[in-house]
């Protein structure tokens, strides 16, 4: 009799701690099919695009007002992004600019933080085109000054430091000093990766540190993984995720190479047209697989903007040729309005769920 009870009560203990492990499972699952609902789907035409007009946005810089400068074409204004089940929440400025009143929003990295900086103030110009601005693109900040909320930009676009020494501009991928600016703020949205890869005049150091080795160069994508090892660590020993939400945007990719997506001949230039449904031919860059690993690894909740896909989706989406007076043809930022306006719609998105 005893072990009867011994028995069912074991069963009972068994039956609770199966029930615990499969309410964890579906909390867990539930969490991620959020962020796959956001981050999976196709681009759609949406006659209601573009959600402003560059002529109308006083902040967006030559270089990616595509129309100001001579894009002929008006038709990849017109895609917005329409996730595999669902649809992404219409843009609100207002309610933003009420959620953040008061509050410090910082863009910090490369030339694709300035692009979704600029798109951000834009959005939100659009909802309120009356209000009070205050803008210095010198100093990279934009202030709605009504509600109180200041969208600064920080460019750094190593994140990690770049230290004068006596050989040079040195990069060192475990010192992050500069990170004292991003401090006191109330919503961070990192990005880098673009910079890493450079090499002759565009690549910004004479040396790396790794560690205590001094070298003339080393494999960029071991490079970058310390390097944003260093960045995450900083994240989770100073940002208190109680005062601050922390966002990466993830790698915005380039089209370049049209043999990524089976059109060898081509770049971005002269494309009108985003790649149907949801898979680029050429896969995720691996890249997007170091800030997965990464980020993975972190004590805070840092929100990853998985965007890659979603981005090399629109070959049609850069400012190619019609990039200010720059010559050349830019298949790496991105026309304004256009995709970062996207990527600012799921950042709104991602606050709201
Ligand atoms: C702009 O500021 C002025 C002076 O403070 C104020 O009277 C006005 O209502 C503000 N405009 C808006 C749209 O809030
Ligand atoms: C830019 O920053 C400097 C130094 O903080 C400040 O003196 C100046 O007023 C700012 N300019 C604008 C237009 O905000
Ligand atoms: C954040 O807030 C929660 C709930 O109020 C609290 O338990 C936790 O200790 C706080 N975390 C930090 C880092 O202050
Ligand atoms: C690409 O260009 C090469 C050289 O101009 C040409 O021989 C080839 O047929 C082209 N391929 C395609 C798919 O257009």
């Amino acid at each position: 009799m005893g072990f009867k009870v011994h028995k069912l009560y074991l069963i009972f203990l068994l039956c609770q701690a199966l029930l615990v492990v499969s309410i964890v499972h579906q909390a867990r699952a539930a969490k991620s099919h959020d962020h796959d609902n956001l981050f999976t789907g196709s681009w759609v035409i949406d006659p209601s695009y573009p959600l402003y007009e560059s002529s109308t946005c006083p902040f967006i810089d030559p270089e990616f007002n595509c129309q100001k400068y001579g894009r002929p074409d008006k038709h990849y204004l017109k895609y917005s992004w329409k996730p595999d089940s669902g649809s992404i929440p219409r843009f609100d400025g207002v309610e933003f600019l009420n959620t953040w009143r008061g509050k410090k929003i910082l863009f910090v990295g490369d030339s694709l933080s300035l692009n979704m900086w600029e798109s951000l103030s834009c959005m939100i110009h659009a909802s309120v085109p009356n209000a009070n601005t205050s803008y210095s693109r010198k100093n990279s900040t934009v202030t709605f000054k009504d509600y109180g909320v200041t969208i600064h930009l920080h460019r750094t676009p190593y994140l990690v430091d770049i230290i004068r020494e006596d050989d040079g501009q040195v990069l060192t991928l475990d010192s992050i000093k500069g990170g004292k600016a991003w401090l006191g703020m109330d919503m961070l949205i990192f990005n880098t990766w673009h910079w890493w890869v450079h090499t002759g005049k565009h690549q910004g150091w004479d040396y790396i540190r790794d560690g205590s080795n001094l070298v003339k160069n080393m494999d960029r994508l071991d490079a970058f993984q310390k390097g944003l090892t260093t960045w995450a660590q900083w994240v989770d020993q100073n940002v208190d995720p109680n005062k601050t939400k922390v966002f990466f945007q993830g790698i915005s990719p380039i089209h370049a190479k049209g043999q990524e997506w089976n059109q060898p001949n081509k770049t971005c230039s002269g494309e009108q047209e985003p790649l149907p449904g949801s898979t680029y031919p050429a896969g995720l860059p691996p890249a997007a697989t170091i800030v997965n690993n990464v980020l993975n690894k972190m004590k805070s909740p840092v929100f990853l903007l998985d965007i890659t896909l979603l981005s090399q989706l629109r070959k049609d989406a850069h400012p190619s040729a019609y990039s200010g007076d720059h010559p050349g043809n830019d298949c790496s930022h991105w026309c304004l309005p256009g995709l970062p306006d996207t990527w600012n719609q799921l950042l709104y998105a991602a606050l709201t769920i």
